[in-house]
């Protein structure tokens, strides 16, 4: 999404006064309805969400607030406080040209969720986020599962079909693939629909079925950093469309490879192992490097579960080093600033491993680290990137946290 023209504070109980008194002061004196959707970090899993692999993400506490409450205008009035901008559409919505700004993703998931039977009702809508701008942290899936959530509580039911949880996270990848043209994968907005404070979760990207995981890291003596670049990245400008083109070809010529043996063609890239790797020897070296991440990548998402279960921190570590190796070398979606500050963490005493988080192309990366070391590696890791880059790192402990809804107290 765009810059941010006013800083929002991170504090939740600031953010809520603010964002009240800026609904108080653009809509009026009502009562209003408080919704939240989080923002996520991927654990281990990267860019096989669209492969059919599974993934391991979770949902942070951090991310994107609403108040909202009906208007006699039969019109959407939509406010950000990050970007002190104000819009209104009329309804009902026309689907045409999705708006070139941050309101494309609102309007994007109320058509989307209108054609599930939940019709648009006039409603005024304040929207304010404390998740870093441009952080890879899935500000514009938070604020679709947000916009999911408000429909589902306020608009008009056409319908006697149940609305499920994956009927609003499938209007967010619905606004993004098709009303946005950003070919992302289910993930984000799953883990933002069903996310559980504490958990991370096993997502089968193919069967959209999950399985939480408790992370239980304090126990253990450790905890997960988030580590940001300040590169911004945008999906839009990412050479994301590209990198699923190219998995579309590999999946193809390794379907050709099959029929040729007289077997069946799969549906997924990820329903090829590790033991068949050989097979990308005869394919153009990128394509094969890109699928070689896939294959490998998915295989290391099982490994990490497996090694947290056991308190294998060392072990873990390693996986995170290794996934970050591929995505660079393979997949080629780091970039300096990314490579720098995951080079810093690595580098740290009490750190036992990182990667890059999310699409890549600047954003975030996470960090398994000691808790007994985290002031000291959150201190080296600052002072190394800074030496490298022309940036400063922001880092913060991430907080599994629960997924999108309505909060009970209205905060005006
Ligand atoms: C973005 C997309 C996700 C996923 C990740 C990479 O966050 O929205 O669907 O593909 O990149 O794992």
């Amino acid at each position: 999404m765009e810059a941010r023209h006013h800083q929002v504070p991170t504090d939740e109980k600031a953010l809520l006064e603010e964002l009240s008194s800026a609904f108080r002061a653009h809509f009026g004196e009502k009562a209003a309805r408080l919704f939240f959707a989080p923002s996520r970090i991927n654990i281990i899993g990267e860019h096989i969400d669209y492969n059919g692999g599974n993934v391991f993400p979770c949902a942070l506490t951090i991310g994107t607030y609403a108040l909202a409450a009906p208007n006699e205008e039969n019109a959407l009035r939509l406010y950000s406080l990050n970007l002190d901008a104000e819009n209104t559409a009329t309804l009902p919505l026309n689907e045409e040209k999705a708006p070139d700004d941050w309101t494309g993703y609102v309007l994007g998931v109320f058509h989307a969720l209108e054609q599930k039977g939940l019709k648009p009702v006039g409603l005024d809508i304040a929207v304010a986020g404390n998740i870093p701008n441009g952080s890879g942290l899935s500000s514009s899936a938070s604020l679709e599962l947000l916009c999911g959530v408000i429909a589902e509580a306020l608009f008009e039911k056409t319908t006697d079909e149940t609305l499920t949880r994956l009927d609003l996270v499938e209007a967010g990848v619905w606004c993004e693939n098709e009303y946005l043209g950003v070919h992302t994968g289910i993930m984000d907005q799953y883990v933002i629909g069903f996310g559980k404070a504490g958990h991370a979760m096993r997502l089968d990207t193919a069967a959209k079925q999950h399985e939480y995981v408790p992370l239980e890291l304090e126990a253990k003596g450790a905890c997960i950093l988030v580590l940001n670049t300040n590169k911004r990245r945008e999906l839009k400008d990412s050479k994301y469309n590209e990198r699923r083109a190219e998995c579309a070809t590999a999946l193809k010529e390794l379907n050709r490879l099959l029929r040729e043996k007289g077997e069946a063609p799969r549906e997924f890239l990820c329903d090829f192992s590790e033991d068949e790797l050989n097979w990308l020897d005869g394919l153009d070296p990128v394509i094969a490097k890109r699928a070689r991440h896939v294959i490998t990548e998915n295989a290391r998402v099982q490994a990490m579960i497996d090694a947290f279960a056991d308190s294998r921190l060392e072990d873990a570590g390693q996986i995170l080093n290794d996934g970050h190796r591929s995505l660079r070398d393979d997949y080629e979606v780091t970039g300096p600033h990314l490579d720098a500050i995951v080079e810093a963490a690595q580098s740290a005493e009490g750190c036992y491993g990182a990667r890059m988080t999310g699409a890549g192309f600047g954003g975030c990366a996470i960090a398994l680290v000691r808790q007994d070391a985290v002031d000291a590696v959150i201190a080296h890791i600052k002072k190394i990137y800074a030496e490298k880059t022309d940036r400063t790192a922001e880092c913060l402990i991430s907080l599994a946290g629960d997924g999108a809804g309505e909060r009970v107290v209205a905060a005006n």
